[in-house]
């Protein structure tokens, strides 16, 4: 076997099997968790596809090879594995058997649309709706954050015009479609709200708090939180049935994928409105349930996870990366991945995983907590698994 194969076989058959594991759970549609991967991270075909093209019978064989080898419970071939094969079905029958939800339709007005935060993802987002056509209020802490935005978004038209798409034209009213402020009052009149600030609980609390108190009633306030539970920013309001989750990619602009996180609480007619404004703005949505993780990161981090692992066993970062590119066609490799994500965002998903499951196999590989510790952060500081000085 060769050196390839090995790690696509260490890395992307436990991926696989947990893919598995998630339709079987029944968290997600087939549809869903393909499409989550497609969109989310670029992969060329979903897993349950790559299931479905190795085989059922190859991939649980495999499986249960590495399975005897590390007794890794997240090893152990996913019990639908064996009755797809019994049954000789596929993915894609189980698939065509749950059929497809009729297009989603806006059940509320949306023209106006707020962002709250001016980081990376905010900035993408803000970027987002103002292609798309909407109106944007944007706030941010001061001035050169709220300047930071426009030039993140003038950085990307920019880049996109020299290559022939889109004119200067367009940049201009795009730019004339935003609002910045630094007071949040600016979002009483808008649609819809997206929050994406720091990740830490005790903010985003106060924040919904404050927008239930200043956006008008039946305004959808959504979060774009990867980790923290949308279910208590939705109690944190009077009105929980308007808080929703619409998870977007890095980088923005880019990943077609918004994960759709309804709450309990959430209303029906708030799940189909924000769906169908994802597809408005050329997004694909897939719906998941609040839990750590959703689909993409629940599938990759411990991937992420599980090749750092390797390399600590000794194989070469790079050899590992190529062999990803080459046997999984996935578009970075796991450390160039790690790198852009940022170790210490990554940390932080690895260790809500492993809380929220409970596998031993989920534990953050220690060279994860020592690059974190030791300020490697990944290309934002210049060096996390690959140097960028
Ligand atoms: N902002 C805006 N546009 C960008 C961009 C950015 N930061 N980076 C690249 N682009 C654009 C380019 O302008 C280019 O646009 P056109 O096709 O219109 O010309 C396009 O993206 C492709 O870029 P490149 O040709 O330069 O580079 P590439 O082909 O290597 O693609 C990539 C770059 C799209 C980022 C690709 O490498 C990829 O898909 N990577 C995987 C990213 C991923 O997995 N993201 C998910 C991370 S997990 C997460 O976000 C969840 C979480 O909670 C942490």
């Amino acid at each position: 076997m060769t050196s390839s194969e090995q790690i696509f076989n260490t890395l992307v058959l436990p991926y696989l099997n947990h893919a598995v594991r998630t339709y079987e759970s029944g968290y997600a549609s087939v549809s869903d968790i393909d499409a989550a991967m497609r969109f989310g991270c670029g992969y060329p075909k979903g897993p349950l596809t790559v299931v479905d093209e190795i085989g059922a019978a190859q991939v649980r064989d495999l499986l249960a090879a590495r399975y005897a080898e590390t007794g890794d419970h997240l090893h152990e071939p996913a019990g639908l594995l064996d009755k797809l094969v019994a049954e000789n079905r596929t993915f894609a029958d189980e698939a065509a058997a749950a059929g497809e939800g009729a297009a989603p339709q806006l059940k509320h007005d949306i023209a106006k649309v707020g962002v709250v935060g001016t980081g990376t993802m905010a900035s993408g987002i803000v970027q987002v709706f103002a292609q798309a056509g909407y109106e944007v209020v944007y706030v941010g802490r001061g001035q050169d954050k709220l300047d930071g935005v426009v030039g993140y978004i003038t950085k990307n038209l920019d880049r996109a015009i020299a290559k022939g798409k889109g004119t200067e034209g367009d940049k201009d009213a795009l730019l004339g479609r935003l609002t910045g402020s630094t007071e949040r009052e600016a979002l009483g009149g808008v649609d819809i709200v997206v929050e994406a600030i720091a990740e830490d609980l005790e903010l985003k609390l106060e924040l919904f708090r404050d927008l239930d108190r200043i956006c008008k009633p039946g305004a959808i306030l959504a979060t774009t939180t990867s980790s923290l539970p949308i279910t208590k920013l939705g109690e944190a309001t009077g009105r929980p049935q308007d808080v929703i989750g619409m998870h977007f990619f890095n980088p923005a602009p880019v990943m077609k994928l918004v994960e759709i996180i309804t709450t309990s609480a959430t209303s029906a007619d708030v799940d189909e409105t924000v769906r169908a404004l994802t597809a408005n703005v050329g997004k694909v949505g897939v719906s998941a349930g609040d839990r750590a993780g959703f689909i993409v990161n629940l599938l990759l981090f411990p991937y992420l996870n599980d090749a750092i692992k390797l390399a600590e066993g000794g194989e070469e970062l790079a050899t590992i990366d190529a062999a990803i590119k080459e046997t999984a066609g996935f578009p970075m490799g796991p450390f160039e991945l790690l790198d852009v994500v940022g170790n210490d965002v990554s940390l932080a998903i690895q260790k809500e995983l492993y809380a929220e499951f409970g596998e031993p196999g989920f534990e953050p590989a220690a060279t994860l907590v020592a690059k974190v510790e030791a300020g490697e952060l990944g290309r934002k500081t210049g060096k996390g698994f690959h140097d960028y000085s």
